[in-house]
């Protein structure tokens, strides 16, 4: 290598850092004979004066990296600092799909692309080999839906990233993704169940409900899952979705009755507040996110990107097409609005706890269909099965805030 082609003005070169993984990605910004200014693409200046250059400090960029390469299992030099290098290169290029082999790499875009997710750019994937078109995810959903046939076998799709990175948004485009082609090869005697309520439409729906009461805003992600899901869809032989089965796991309870500063309650709280209208509130006995010690603690009942009014409209549309009745959904918004009205009750001590405002849990039993006297004893005792009868005995403050509280 020519001395002279680390130098030129506009080459793209690896600033040699100690190991492999430490290079630097650079481009020569200036050189005037004497000493060179490298600029990397992490915003950083670097000089040094030419005398110094040689192969073990400054190396030029193997000409496939620099412009980005869509598939990275063919790159020259495969190490951390190349890998990261052609993420960022890709990334600049709102290219955040990358594979490594058949593996997808995404990197969160944090705004909206919605080309990306078109219509148009569903159906250029389908019946395509992967590697065929640019990486994206709707060709993994593809090579899965497509490798069934082939294999006659299920195929599972694993996605994983830290909170914030994508996997929730990830896992619905492949969903929308398999309940399209689903639908297309419907045959023509098949058609849509007539009230417009197919399992498609039912999976679909299933991401506002799922995401109405497990998802919440923390520090790091404003629509965060709280909880690991497994979505199994099954297909019969002409590659329609006959069923689904999604099994939850590990749902953070706690945060239903306190959260961390900054962060909030499950969404379905504030939705509630917002979506349903003022006619109905009274009965539910229901104001501000501000009046519900569940809500207020954490000194954030709200967030500039969620909607909750909407998002309230989208949570009752998927329980109608799921196949909630009014009725059925009436006594979720009870329980909901009952759950707040828990956390404000309040205890004095007076020969153990007592109930401050008997308000409050006249208002939790209307809307939890549960007697106020017994409603209030069982937060404010305890009862214990001893050599078989059982013992009612009164609590501390301390006693009943812990199970109130945690
Ligand atoms: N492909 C994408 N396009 C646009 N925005 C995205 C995309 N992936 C993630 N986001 C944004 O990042 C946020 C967090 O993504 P999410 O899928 O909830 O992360 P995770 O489930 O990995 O914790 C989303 O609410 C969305 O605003
Ligand atoms: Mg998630």
């Amino acid at each position: 290598m020519a001395e002279s082609d680390v130098t030129a003005v506009g080459a793209r070169v690896w600033l040699i850092n100690g190991s492999e993984d430490d290079w630097l990605p650079a481009v020569v910004d200036q050189c005037d004979g004497v000493e060179v200014v490298y600029r990397t693409d992490y915003g950083e200046e670097r000089r040094m004066w030419i005398s110094e250059i040689d192969a073990g400090v400054v190396r030029l960029m193997n000409d496939t990296l620099s412009e980005g390469m869509d598939d990275m299992a063919k790159m020259a030099e495969l190490n951390q600092a190349s890998i990261l290098c052609n993420l960022n290169t890709r990334y600049g290029k709102n290219s955040i799909y990358t594979y490594i082999g058949s593996i997808l790499i995404s990197l969160n875009p944090y705004k909206r692309l919605p080309a990306l997710y078109s219509e148009e750019t569903l159906h250029s994937y389908t019946n395509k080999d992967l590697g065929e078109e640019p990486p994206h995810v709707f060709a993994i959903a593809n090579e899965c839906y497509t490798c069934m046939w082939k294999r006659e076998e299920s195929q599972c799709v694993l996605i994983s990233g830290e909170s914030g990175a994508g996997k929730t948004e990830a896992t619905k485009f492949i969903l929308s993704y398999l309940s399209t082609v689903s639908q297309q090869s419907m045959g023509k005697e098949e058609t849509i169940p007539a009230k417009g309520r197919s399992i498609e439409q039912s999976i679909l729906e299933s991401g506002p409900l799922l995401e109405a009461l497990g998802n919440a805003k923390t520090v790091f992600n404003n629509n965060s899952s709280r909880f690991g899901k497994f979505v199994q869809l099954l297909f019969n032989h002409s590659g329609q979705i006959k069923g689904g089965r999604i099994t939850d796991y590990l749902l953070e309870k706690h945060r239903v009755v306190r959260q961390n500063p900054g962060e909030r309650n499950y969404h379905i709280f504030y939705q509630l507040l917002n979506g349903v209208p003022s006619k109905d509130k009274g009965k539910l006995f229901l104001t501000e996110a501000k009046d519900y010690h569940y809500l207020n603690q954490s000194g954030c009942v709200a967030d500039p990107s969620l909607n909750d009014e909407e998002d309230w409209e989208a949570f009752e549309k998927a329980l109608a097409v799921i196949g909630f009745k009014e009725g059925q959904r009436m006594d979720m918004r009870l329980v909901l609005a009952g759950i707040l009205q828990l956390g404000n009750v309040a205890f004095a001590n007076a020969g153990g706890a007592q109930v401050v405002d008997t308000d409050v849990i006249d208002r939790a039993s209307q809307l939890l269909g549960i007697e106020a006297e017994r409603l209030e004893a069982v937060m404010k005792e305890r009862t214990m099965k001893l050599r078989g009868e059982f013992i009612t005995s009164p609590q501390s403050i301390d006693q009943v805030n812990s199970v109130q509280w945690s």
